[in-house]
């Protein structure tokens, strides 16, 4: 029995994936649920938001790298030789959450998995491509299993690359972050058609190998919904503007993303709007300082006065989110 994957995608950046990883991954652990985050943006922003420099650099240490499982290109580097997948030393956050660490280095995985792709095809050995292939998943698999975890996270980097083509066959359940802005609506347009495409040369591929000699993922990116990010166009932007993108991305979304026909919806009360995320300001530096989700700031962290109040409306938020999407994903419901 696999582990489902929940994956924050985008082909843009600073829509709040990260974030939203982060997040979600406190929010889901308080609430009791056990999560594996893995880093699987190359620029491993969620990497340093969890962990301390001094840390970071023993993870990615040259000298002890090549032998560690400690950072997940380490635990899928020896594929690139004669080696296997080595078994991720995750790193424990809290009791109920721990991350699989991200590496710069995994930048240099992304040829590799483009040369794997067309292997799974032909006459060829099927076991290497498709181990190749699935490497992320198998890794996130290894650390849910040690740390019985209910459900793996995954944050991505902004582009629709190979190691992006592997994480989302590796993703059971989609969330896609946005912002109500041209870049957005245009990236929605080319994200639906790519994710259906992926998962039918998946499928193909899959049906390809007759006997698989390990557990393969389904590659059904269910598209759990979509959250909108108000914090950009409302402090640098007239609220008209927003609300004239805003009020595209139902439709959008139904065409691209599900390829319904397009219907017109008003965005607040559309039903894969999981969220309209807020923008928090002076707590967003204050909670990276003390590398904490912002609904856990305490007057100690300097969380005072009006401040106090935006924690407990911000954990009321983001609680709220996590409930609605763990209802969409019916993990352990
Ligand atoms: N709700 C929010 N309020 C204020 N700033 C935010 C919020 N969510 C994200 N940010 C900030 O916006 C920037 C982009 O967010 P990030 O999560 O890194 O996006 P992505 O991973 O999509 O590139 C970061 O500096 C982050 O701290
Ligand atoms: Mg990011």
């Amino acid at each position: 029995m696999s582990i489902p994957v929940l994956t924050f995608f985008n082909n843009k950046g600073g829509v709040g994936k990260t974030s939203l990883v982060y997040h979600m991954a406190w929010m889901f652990s308080e609430m009791g649920k056990r999560i594996v985050a893995i880093d699987l943006d190359p620029q491993a922003n969620l990497t340093s938001a969890f962990l301390p420099e001094d840390q970071l650099e023993a993870l990615w240490d040259e000298d002890t790298a090549l032998e560690g499982a400690r950072t997940v290109y380490q635990c899928v580097r020896p594929l690139t030789e004669v080696g296997d997948i080595r078994e991720p030393e995750a790193k424990q956050i809290n009791s109920r959450l721990c991350l699989i660490p991200g590496d710069l280095g995994l930048a240099g995985f992304e040829d590799f998995l483009s040369q794997e792709w067309p292997n799974c095809f032909g006459s060829g050995a099927r076991y290497r491509p498709f181990r190749v292939l699935t490497a992320f998943w198998q890794v996130s698999q290894l650390a849910a299993k040690q740390h019985n975890a209910d459900l793996i996270l995954a944050d991505v980097g902004p582009n629709l690359g190979a190691i992006n083509r592997s994480a989302l066959i590796g993703s059971n359940h989609v969330v896609i972050p946005l912002a109500a802005d041209l870049f957005s609506l245009q990236g929605l347009r080319n994200l639906g058609p790519t994710l259906r495409a992926w998962r039918s040369d998946w499928q193909t591929r899959v049906a390809n190998w007759s006997q698989p000699a390990f557990e393969l993922p389904t590659g059904s990116m269910q598209p759990v919904g979509y959250i909108v990010q108000q914090h950009t166009e409302r402090l640098s932007r007239p609220v008209k503007a927003y609300d004239k993108w805003a009020a595209r991305i139902p439709s959008v979304y139904r065409s691209s993303v599900l390829d319904e026909p397009p219907e017109a919806i008003a965005p607040e009360s559309d039903a894969y709007c999981l969220a309209r995320l807020k923008h928090y300001r002076s707590l967003v530096p204050m909670a990276q300082e003390v590398r904490k989700p912002i609904f856990q700031l305490s007057s100690a962290d300097g969380a005072i006065g009006s401040h106090s109040y935006a924690v407990t409306e911000a954990r009321t938020h983001f609680r709220a989110l996590a409930k609605t999407i763990l209802g969409r994903i019916e993990v352990l419901a």
